[in-house]
C-alpha cells in the first residue's frame, strides 16, 4: 500500500480540523482508498503561544519551514491563512517538489500563477477546492463533473459572514452596525471586519470561481466590487415590498470572449433558491451550456467543513502522485489576453431616490431615466414620510439597463432641483 505523508502549516481552526480528519478517519480513509496517510509535522509560530498544541502529540510540531522543505513529507497542507509568510512557504515547498493543499483564498487569488509555475516546474501538485465555498465541493464540480460544458454563468452567496448579516438585517428589521456588533459577539465576524464586509473575501473567491469555470485568469483588480455596510433596514422594506432578497452575489457571466465579473449586494426574487440561503450557508449556482443550471449548497466555513475539502484534496493529490493537473489556460498576473472585460454589463436596478413632493416629479424622473435607454418596470412609494413633509422616498425598479446608462442617469438626476439624494442602487437578478 501506497505511504504519504503530510506536514500542516498553522494550527488554528482548519488545522486543527485538517488534524482531526486525517487521523480520526485514518482506518476509513486507507480501507476505502488504499493509501495510507500520515501526519509527521505540525508548523507553529512556537511552542508557548499556540493554544492547540495539546490537542496533538508534542513531537510532531516544529517552528521552522525549512525543517519541512528538508524533510520527507509529501504534502504540505497550509492554513495559515493571509498572505505573508504564506506565500513565501509555499513557494518554498512546491520548489522542493512538495505537493501545497491550502485553503487560503487571499493568497491564491493573488499568487495563483507564481504557484502554478513553480508546481510545472517540479511536477509538485497545487490543490485548493477550499479556497471557494468551503466545504461546498464546487471546483472539483467544474474540472471534473461539468468538464463537458461551457460553462456561462457563476452566481452565488460565498461569504458567510455577511450571509448573516443580510438575513438578521431582512427578519428582524435591524440596522447594519446593530448586526454587526451582535455578528462579532458570536465570532461570526472577524473584530476587523473589513475582508468581509466590504466584499474583499468574496473577491477573492470570485476571481479563483470564475477563473476556473471560464477557463480564463480573472484577476482580483477587474472584479467590480461593492460591500454591504450602506444598506439600510429602508432597502430591506423596499425590497420586501417588491417580492425581493437583498444578497452579497458574486456574479460572473460569459458570453464568446466577453467575461463580467462582480461582486455587490444583489436584491434576488423571493422564489429564487439562492434567496433561502439563511445565516451562514452559502451556495453557488452554475450555468453550463449542456447541463443547464447546477446548484451546491453547504457551510462556506468552519473548523471540520473546511477540513472535509483540504482533506479531500489530500487525497486527490495522493491518487495524483506523479501526473499531478494544472490550469490549461494562460496563468499569468494579468487577465487572460483574447478576453475582453465588461464593465458595461446589464442588469436591473432599484433605485431608491428621495424627491420634492409636488406636481411633476415623477415626470421629470423618468423622462430623465429614459434619456438615457433606462425604462422603468415598477415604481413604489415607502408607508412612511420623511420628517420633512415635502420629500417622499420612491423606489424604481428598472427593465435590463445598461451599467454605464444607469450611472449616467444617476448623475443627470443628481442634478436635478426636484431630487434631494440617491438613496441607493442596488443592482437585481431574476
Ligand atoms: N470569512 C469568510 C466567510 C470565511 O464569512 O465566509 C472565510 O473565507
Amino acid at each position: 500500500m501506497k505511504q504519504f505523508s503530510v506536514a500542516i502549516l498553522g494550527f488554528g481552526t482548519v488545522g486543527t480540523g485538517v488534524y482531526r480528519v486525517l487521523t480520526e478517519n485514518a482506518a476509513d480513509i486507507t480501507h476505502r482508498e488504499q493509501i495510507a496517510i500520515e501526519v509527521k509535522r505540525i508548523l507553529v509560530k512556537g511552542f508557548d503561544c499556540e493554544p492547540n498544541i495539546g490537542l496533538a502529540p508534542r513531537e510532531l510540531f516544529c517552528t521552522s519551514i525549512d525543517e519541512i522543505v528538508a524533510s520527507d513529507v509529501d504534502i504540505v497542507v497550509e492554513c495559515m491563512g493571509g498572505v505573508n509568510p504564506a506565500r513565501s512557504f509555499i513557494l518554498k515547498c512546491l520548489e522542493a517538489g512538495k505537493t501545497i493543499v491550502t485553503s487560503n483564498k487571499e493568497v491564491i487569488s493573488k499568487h495563483w500563477y507564481e504557484f502554478e509555475a513553480a508546481a510545472k516546474k517540479t511536477g509538485a501538485g497545487l490543490y485548493y477546492e477550499a479556497t471557494v465555498g468551503g466545504g461546498i465541493p464546487i471546483l472539483r464540480t467544474i474540472t471534473d463533473s461539468m468538464q463537458a460544458n461551457n460553462i456561462t454563468r457563476v452566481m452565488g452567496i460565498i461569504n458567510g459572514t455577511t450571509n448573516y448579516i443580510l438575513t438578521k438585517m431582512s427578519e428582524e428589521g435591524r440596522e447594519f452596525g446593530d448586526v454587526l456588533k451582535e455578528a462579532q459577539l458570536l465570532g461570526y465576524a472577524e473584530a476587523n471586519p473589513t475582508a468581509d464586509i466590504e466584499g474583499f473575501d468574496a473577491t477573492y473567491k470570485l476571481s479563483i470561481l470564475s477563473s476556473m469555470a471560464f477557463h480564463a485568469h480573472m484577476p482580483i483588480d477587474v472584479i467590480h466590487r461593492e460591500g454591504i455596510t450602506g444598506l439600510t433596514k429602508d432597502d430591506f422594506k423596499a425590497a420586501k415590498q417588491l417580492g425581493y432578497e437583498i444578497k452579497l452575489l458574486a456574479i460572473g457571466k460569459k458570453e464568446g470572449n466577453r467575461i463580467e465579473v462582480r461582486v455587490h449586494p444583489t436584491m434576488v426574487p423571493n422564489t429564487h433558491p439562492l434567496a433561502s440561503v439563511r445565516g451562514v450557508f452559502n451556495a453557488i449556482f452554475l450555468t453550463g451550456h449542456a447541463v443547464d443550471d447546477v446548484m451546491l449548497y453547504g457551510r462556506g466555513a468552519g473548523c471540520l467543513p473546511t477540513a472535509s475539502a483540504v482533506v479531500s484534496d489530500v487525497i486527490y493529490a495522493c491518487h495524483h502522485d506523479g501526473e499531478h493537473r494544472y490550469m490549461t489556460f494562460k496563468n499569468e498576473a494579468e487577465m487572460t489576453p483574447d478576453i475582453e472585460l465588461n464593465k458595461n454589463f446589464s442588469s436591473i436596478y432599484c433605485l431608491r431616490i428621495s424627491v420634492l413632493d409636488r406636481p411633476g416629479t415623477l415626470a421629470e424622473v423618468a423622462k430623465t431615466l429614459a434619456k438615457h435607454n433606462v425604462s422603468l418596470k415598477d415604481v413604489l412609494q415607502l408607508g412612511d414620510d420623511a420628517a420633512d413633509n415635502n420629500s417622499k422616498s420612491i423606489t424604481f425598479m428598472t427593465h435590463e439597463a445598461h451599467e454605464f446608462d444607469v450611472q449616467a442617469a444617476l448623475e443627470d438626476l443628481r442634478a436635478l432641483p426636484c431630487v434631494f439624494a440617491i438613496e441607493s442602487v442596488i443592482r437585481a437578478e431574476n
